[in-house]
């Protein structure tokens, strides 16, 4: 508890405890406030406001720091793996060695799906958006696992969390795999969670397929990066949905409807994109210029961050790894020579300096997911893959915390006040 804030309303003095977290801004707990003052406070899309309390991920925006349970994620990137840092995050310490083993056994035992669930992807056109697929897959996983769904269950919580992590590769694979007509690929348990990935998603059964170690490690690089994020907009939405009691199958489901948004998880989509559609560098300038026209909806899509007014640290890792993965790939691709050119004009640029707007964590991962083979539908898959891990253990924080309770916000109305109805013949 670090003390008290005094909020004073019409000379009236409204005291309310501030409380300290272990770093960061402190907060005022205005939990009262309504009940007190009969007001409400405002702040549309939260930029002032801690929804909850968490131990999970920190970041400092203007430092570029980011940390999951206090870890560094330059560090985690460069000498952790995706399996240790979804322990980290669900556990909150590193494992040692059998722990982590045991995870990894546990979590290969479940990346199969239900035989029946390959039916859903039949209905779809096979030219659909494989997050529009992600969608539908994921929500209808309670329908096959309704043994996991007991949110006041910890045991019943730990399985359909495992299910969660273990299975996106699977269904991320299938949705690439019906995107291109070739049959799905089923897991196969002696290689890791990223290299099962791969193979389920370039194997096909006419010929052997040997995962590219170069790829296997910068996979499993971008899924680290991609774990978790604090509070964004995707995880605020499957902690709103699981505050109602929702199972975590569905609330997962509307974490990925929500990460889906060009603002959110499908800037790395837009990004590549924008990168390609201004194709080389002579063209950045009518590009810089249209981001900063106000009437002109177009954004530079990877750039800017509600948080960050710093490097994004994952961007960081990403520009570095953009160019090594390249290199030992032998691919060169003149997006990266334009992204990086675009980098480095909209940072001298004072509209992105006024605004304190850097690159973020989806500036440099499609040059890289390109490189790997993807079409740039799947890169927001893979987002939400990553992210998976994130969402089921903020949830897990959230169902866990006995203060939480059904998220339920409030509203400054202006619409029209009491008026009696009015029959429509005498409109
Ligand atoms: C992710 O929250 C998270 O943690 C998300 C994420 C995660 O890991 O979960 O980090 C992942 O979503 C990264 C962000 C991906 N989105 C994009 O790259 C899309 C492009 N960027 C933006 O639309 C924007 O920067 C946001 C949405 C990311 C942040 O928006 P904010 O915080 O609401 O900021 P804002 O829209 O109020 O912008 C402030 C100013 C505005 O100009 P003014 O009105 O002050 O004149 O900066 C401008 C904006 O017009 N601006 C941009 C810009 N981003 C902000 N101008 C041009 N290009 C941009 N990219």
């Amino acid at each position: 508890m670090a003390g008290n804030s005094t909020i004073s309303i019409d000379g009236k003095d409204f005291p309310y405890p501030t409380l300290s977290g272990t770093t960061g801004p402190d907060v005022i707990d205005i939990r009262k406030f309504y009940g007190q003052t009969g007001l409400f406070t405002y702040d549309p899309g939260f930029t002032s406001t801690a929804s909850c309390e968490s131990g999970l991920t920190y970041i400092d925006g203007d430092a570029g720091v980011l940390l999951h349970r206090g870890y560094p994620i330059d560090q985690l990137a460069e000498k952790s793996s995706f399996m240790e840092v979804a322990y980290l995050l669900l556990n909150g310490e590193l494992p040692v060695k059998d722990e982590l083993d045991a995870f990894v056994t546990t979590i290969t035992r479940h990346t199969m799906v239900h035989e029946q669930l390959a039916t859903f992807y039949r209905g779809f056109r096979r030219d659909a958006h494989p997050m529009a697929i992600l969608c539908g897959v994921v929500g209808a996983l309670s329908a096959f696992y309704p043994d996991s769904t007991n949110v006041g269950d910890p045991q019943e919580r730990t399985i359909s969390m495992h299910r969660l992590i273990a299975k996106m590769p699977t269904i991320a694979a299938m949705a690439y795999k019906y995107s291109v007509g070739q049959p799905f690929v089923y897991p196969k348990n002696d290689l890791s969670y990223t290299a099962n990935f791969l193979r389920m998603t370039f194997s096909v059964p006419a010929e052997e397929y040997e995962p590219d170690p170069i790829i296997v490690d910068a996979m499993d690089k971008i899924f680290i990066l991609h774990a978790d994020h604090e509070q964004n907009a995707s995880t605020s939405t499957v902690r709103l949905a699981g505050s109602s009691g929702a199972n975590p199958f569905a609330c997962v489901a509307a974490g990925i409807a929500t990460l889906w948004g060009p603002a959110h998880g499908g800037a790395n989509e837009a990004a590549l994109n924008m990168l390609r559609e201004i194709g080389t560098p002579d063209r950045i300038p009518e590009y810089i210029a249209r981001a900063k026209n106000k009437d002109d909806p177009f954004r530079l899509m990877g750039f800017g961050h509600r948080v960050y007014k710093n490097f994004d640290p994952r961007a960081k890792v990403l520009s570095k790894a953009a160019s090594e993965v390249l290199d030992k790939l032998n691919i060169s691709d003149p997006v990266l020579d334009t992204a990086r050119e675009l980098e480095q004009i909209a940072l001298k640029d004072q509209y992105f300096v006024d605004r304190k707007l850097y690159p973020n964590v989806d500036f440099y991962s499609g040059v890289i997911l390109s490189a790997i083979g993807f079409p740039t539908t799947m890169f927001t898959v893979l987002f939400a893959l990553a992210r998976t891990v994130g969402w089921v253990a903020q949830w897990n924080e959230m169902i866990s915390d006995p203060e939480q309770k059904i998220g339920r916000p409030r509203q400054l109305y202006t619409g029209p006040t009491q008026r009696d109805y009015i029959p429509v013949e005498t409109r």
